[in-house]
């Protein structure tokens, strides 16, 4: 199976993931609509894909301006005249114990990476309900399958997502809609040094972890791999994924390791 001449749209794809997942569709030469707030640097992305065969649309915006959605929903449709696959990409992470993290900190990370997310897969989803066919991709993380130092308030929006797409993955069970939770691991992005610390400046520091991640290109192939295999939930990382299983299966050696680790 391959995504040519599928209207597939993605958020935060300016950067990481989101950006290594364009350039992996592109190669199928999908139709991409490509969104994040940085414009220029979209549009780089965009004549990257171009150059590979791909039309796209540019399409800046701000997941967290909700009031904006459904006009960009119709600004889709009006050039594709249908949307086929959503990538709900765009995120943000943090570095910042709980006892001392600002409430709006929390509150900001909530915004973009839960209702960023789910306040636009609510925008389409009458869309791929009317066409018959839809593949929805929310990007969760590993953090959203257990606790992790520093990350209180990420880890809580990750785990937010799996609530609300397991749910469709039920209430949709007989449509042809396909839902699959993408859990990454480390993956070496700007993710840590676009953080917010515990005040809410920029944590701007690439962690040393992070840079040990498997690379964004890795990981977009193996995210293209399960959307075509349609798998419900994916773990996509390194050696670190071991503690999915730990969590699961051994969890008292799960919260001695887990305490030990470094927050970086
Ligand atoms: N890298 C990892 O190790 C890792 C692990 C687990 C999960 N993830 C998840 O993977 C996703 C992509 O992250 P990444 O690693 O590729 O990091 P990244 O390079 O920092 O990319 C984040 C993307 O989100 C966009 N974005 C942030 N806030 C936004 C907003 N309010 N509205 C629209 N777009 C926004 C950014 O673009 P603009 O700045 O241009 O808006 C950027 O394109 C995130 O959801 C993250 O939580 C990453």
């Amino acid at each position: 199976m391959k995504y040519t001449n599928q209207v597939v749209w993605i958020t935060g794809a300016s950067s990481g993931i989101g950006e290594a997942m364009a350039l992996e569709f592109a190669k199928e030469k999908a139709k991409l609509v490509l969104s994040a707030r940085r414009a220029e640097v979209l549009q780089e992305v965009a004549t990257k894909c171009e150059a590979l065969g791909s039309e796209c649309l540019v399409l800046p915006m701000d997941v967290t301006n909700y009031e904006d959605l459904e006009i960009n929903v119709n600004v889709v449709l009006q050039k594709f005249k249908q949307i086929d696959v959503l990538i709900n990409n765009a995120g943000i992470s943090q570095r910042g114990l709980t006892l001392e993290t600002d409430f709006e900190v929390d509150r900001k990370i909530m915004e973009i990476n839960y209702f960023g997310n789910i306040a636009l897969t609510k925008a389409v989803l009458p869309q791929m309900l009317k066409q018959g066919n839809g593949q929805i991709v929310p990007i969760s993380s590993m953090t959203g399958l257990f606790g992790f130092p520093q990350r209180s308030a990420y880890c809580a929006s990750k785990h937010a997502l799996h609530g609300f797409y397991e749910t469709m993955q039920v209430e949709h069970y007989n449509d042809n809609l396909k839902i699959n939770i993408i859990c990454p691991g480390r993956i070496k992005t700007d993710i840590s040094v676009n953080s917010l610390n515990k005040d809410g400046s920029k944590y701007g520091k690439m962690d040393s972890g992070q840079a040990k991640g498997i690379s964004a290109e890795k990981c977009a192939r193996k995210i293209m791999n399960a959307m075509k295999r349609n798998k419900r939930l994916t773990v996509v990382g390194g050696s670190e994924t071991i503690m999915v299983k730990l969590r699961k299966y051994v969890p008292s050696l799960f919260f001695k390791i887990a305490s030990r680790i470094s927050a970086t």
